[in-house]
This record gives structure tokens, sequence and C-alpha cells, in this order.
């Protein structure tokens, strides 16, 4: 988009699969930013001579230089280690904290009127770590975890009942970790609830799959996935930037909402120009309502632990 300037920080594979889509989407111009000398430069270097034949014709740049990504309108931080086999994602938390706090204080001194959209694990504790350290209006900030669960969600039912994934509305809530929430009884297929197309027990396996979906991909690459997280965050930027009022499931910060009482956590949400305007309040039954505050709970329990931390 014209105009626009998306700072990617991090490059590893989130963070060159996001600076790709966001370069085939013609978001804006890109700087990719890594702390490793060369790395930036030669990734945004082949991706910017993709552009003659990919047809893309914005400027891409790598630089291990915060001052080039000054005036940014979005920045996604992908920065961060990644899980090996064996690791939860919460096992990240005191090194990812201390590479958050100190890209976000980047981000305040060189684009301080941006928004941020985090992908690194924990991912819930993580968009915390940059609101505790930015300051930065709450709407400004989030977390993408719930579009790559709720798309796992999808490809998952979209196999299982051999159609398109188009052709399903779903809906995830919570913290991205094992007690997320997928929402059986308000995901639709062509307006039929997902509760009425298949038995409990292929529902019920479709829903581990989905939390363990992260560990899935650890476990046959030995690292984190990419393509999906991605586009995730891409999606998310387009939302904002094109001001598209898009439903996406991201973490977002709630108070009454969910009477989640003040924490980041994984919500159906409005996304346009004003960053996250709106929370999307569904009526949870008991049962959702349970598993959403279990979920809460974990993040809060993170969340605690990062305060000890910074
Ligand atoms: C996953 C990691 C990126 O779920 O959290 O794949």
């Amino acid at each position: 988009m014209a105009g626009k300037k998306i700072t990617v920080v991090g490059a590893g594979n989130v963070g060159e699969t996001t600076s790709h889509l966001a370069a085939l989407e013609q978001l804006g111009d890109i700087v990719l930013i890594d702390i490793v000398e060369g790395l930036a430069e030669g990734k945004a270097l082949d991706l910017a001579q993709a552009g003659p034949i990919s047809g893309y014709d914005i400027n891409i740049i790598g630089t291990t230089d915060w001052e080039k990504a000054a005036g940014s309108d979005i920045v996604i931080i992908t920065s961060g280690i990644p899980r090996k086999p064996g690791m939860s994602r919460d096992d990240l938390l005191a090194k990812n904290t201390s590479i958050v706090k100190s890209v976000t204080e980047q981000i305040v001194r060189y684009c301080p009127d941006s928004f941020i959209i985090v992908v690194c694990n924990p991912l819930d504790a993580m968009v915390y770590v940059t609101s505790k350290v930015s300051g930065f209006d709450k709407n400004k900030i989030m977390g993408m975890a719930g579009e790559l669960d709720c798309a796992r969600y999808k490809h998952f039912i979209a196999s299982e009942l051999n159609i398109s994934s188009k052709d399903i509305d779903a809906v995830l809530m919570g913290g991205h970790g094992d007690d997320m929430v997928p929402l059986p009884r308000l995901t639709t297929v062509e307006g039929k609830p997902l509760t009425e197309l298949l038995s409990k027990k292929k529902i019920e396996a479709i829903v581990e799959r989905t939390r363990k979906g992260g560990i899935e991909v650890v476990n046959l690459l030995g690292y984190s996935a990419y393509y999906a997280p991605a586009a995730g965050a891409v999606k998310m930027a387009k939302a904002i930037l094109g001001d598209n009022k898009s439903k996406v499931c991201c973490c977002a910060y709630c108070d009454k909402e969910y009477s989640a009482g003040g924490y980041f956590v994984g919500v159906p949400a409005i996304l346009g120009k004003g960053g996250v305007e709106k929370i999307i309040e569904l009526e949870l039954n008991g049962i959702e309502q349970a598993a959403f505050e279990k979920s809460l709970l974990h993040v809060k329990d993170l969340s605690a632990k990062v305060d000890k931390l910074l």
C-alpha cells in the first residue's frame, strides 16, 4: 500500500516468510532487521530480487540498524528463540522476555506511532512484555496466534469433511498453549454448527490435534512452523493497513470482555486502522467460559512471571 512501511524484526524462518508474503501482497515498503550482521541484508536482497519475477514493486531492505525502521506503521516482532522438540512454549519465557524487551525499547525510540504485532512465544506473555515496556495504547498492541490456531483447526475440519476451508466460519479463544479453546458449538459450516456435522469423538480428536498443532510440526521438522504463522501475521497487518474491519482471532487486551480483568489473551476481534477496534463478545455457555477461564489462568501465571523478570 502506497506510503506504508512495515518493519519485520528477526530474519529467521518466520521473519523472512512474513516479509515475502507482505511483499507479495504489496503491503508497503519492508525493513527486515536482525542483530546478526549480513543475515537480514542477504535475505532482503534475495527478496528484492524476486520482485521483478513475482511482480511486486516495493522497497525491501535488510539491516542491523534501527534508524532505518524509523516511522514504520507496523512492527512485527518475530525475533526470539524458537521451540525445539521436547520444549514447551513456556520454556522460552525468560530468554524471550529479555529479547522482546530490548526490541520494544527500540520500537519506542524509532517507531513511536506504530502498531505492534507480536509473533514470538510464549505468545500471550510476550504481548504483555511489549505492552508493559512500550506503554503504547493497548489497542495498538496484539499477538498473532489465534489466526494460526484457527487455521489449523479449519484445516483439520476441512480434511475430515472433505470440503473447502473457505466454507468454515471457525472460532477459537484463549492463550496460545495446550489449553487453547476451539469452540465447535460456535464453529459453523455453511451456517450449520460443527456439532451437528461430526461425531463428538471426531470433534474431540480435531480439537486435540489443533491444541497440539505447533508441536506436531516441531516434531516433524525439529524446529517451529513458519508458513502459517507468517500468513497469520500478514493477514493482521493487512487488516490494519487496509482498514479492513476484518474479524480475526488474535491476542488482544481484554478487561470487562469475557471477565478477563485486564489481560492480553486470544479472542475474536475486529482489526482496522485503529488496530484492535473491537473485541467480539460471543455468548459462551458455562463449559466454554470455564475452558476460557482455565486458559486465562495460565496466561495470568505467565504474566506474573514476566512481572518478576522485568
Ligand atoms: C506454533 C508456534 C509458532 O504454534 O507457536 O507453531
